[in-house]
């Protein structure tokens, strides 16, 4: 059977295996998918290790996205621009590297009827996730794309690398009177209770507020965008099951129904 993992330290919590199985089924395809933990110097050993034992396939979770960008003999201009990959393809001997986590988000906002293009987007935070997207978004054409931060030179350096779309770099204290149609969140802020440093007249501008993390509760910032009133507040869950299906469909070349998988994690996520 062909052979398929996601890589990552720590890996326990991962939802790949179930989502991945969940497509196999649907699809009527064949698939051993399974969670490996790996040592933090021994990423390209797994990675060979699968390989040789009939590996088609991985995704990779931190902290290896870039170990797997550095490891790759090929790779999509997404993940050249991101400087990470989380999913591999192995095929004739190559190692094919591309990312999917941007078209998870863009799937998953379109899914839920969100305008992007000719829209004004702000996206927060200009780390690994952050950095992830942009490609994508950009290619929704979007009327403008702001990245805020609070290190200022981080947001810059990712706008720069998009000379032909005049990406805008600001502080969260810049965009203070600003307004925007769809506001997401890749920071890390919320994982730790705090809440962003944006106006609430910016939020609460939105139509749409996305954050790229999902939990049980809602997360800081949607809590405070619901209470500003934006219309449409939406957990990163559906990027998760969408960036999967887009592995899934560079695997195999089907795509599968996100609809009954996100239902069912939803499900597992409340009841637990
Ligand atoms: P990831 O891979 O999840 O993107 P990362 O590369 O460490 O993780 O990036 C974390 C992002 O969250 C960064 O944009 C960080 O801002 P800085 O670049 O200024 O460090 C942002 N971030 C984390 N905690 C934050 C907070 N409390 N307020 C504002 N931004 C925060």
């Amino acid at each position: 059977m062909d052979q398929f993992r996601v890589f990552g330290n720590p890996i326990a919590q991962s939802k790949s295996p179930s989502i991945h199985q969940q497509f196999a089924i649907q699809t009527k395809q064949s698939m051993n998918y399974q969670s490996e933990l790996v040592e933090l110097d021994k990423f390209d050993l797994a990675v060979q290790n699968l390989i040789a034992n009939n590996g088609k396939g991985a995704n990779v979770t931190a902290p290896f996205k870039e170990q797997a960008f550095a490891l790759c003999d090929q790779l999509s201009k997404k993940a050249k621009l991101a400087g990470a990959v989380n999913t591999l393809i192995f095929s004739q001997g190559v190692i094919y590297g591309d990312t999917t986590d941007g078209i998870g988000l863009v799937h998953d906002l379109l899914r839920h009827r969100v305008k992007l293009r000719d829209s004004k987007i702000l996206l927060l935070g200009a780390g690994g996730a952050a950095k992830g997207v942009v490609q994508a978004l950009i290619e929704q054409a979007p009327q403008s794309l702001t990245i805020a931060n609070r290190t200022l030179s981080k947001a810059k350096n990712i706008a720069d690398q998009y000379p032909k779309f005049d990406v805008r770099a600001l502080t969260f204290e810049e965009t203070e009177h600003l307004s925007f149609d769809v506001i997401i969140n890749a920071t890390s802020a919320g994982l730790s209770g705090a809440s962003l440093p944006i106006s609430s007249q910016t939020l609460a501008s939105a139509n749409t507020c996305y954050d790229m993390v999902y939990g049980k509760k809602p997360t800081v910032f949607l809590k405070q965008a619901k209470q500003l009133g934006v219309e449409c507040v939406l957990d990163g869950l559906g990027m998760l099951v969408g960036q999967a299906a887009e592995s899934y469909y560079l695997w195999t070349n089907i795509r599968p129904d996100v609809e009954p998988v996100l239902t069912m994690l939803r499900a597992e996520l409340n009841n637990n």
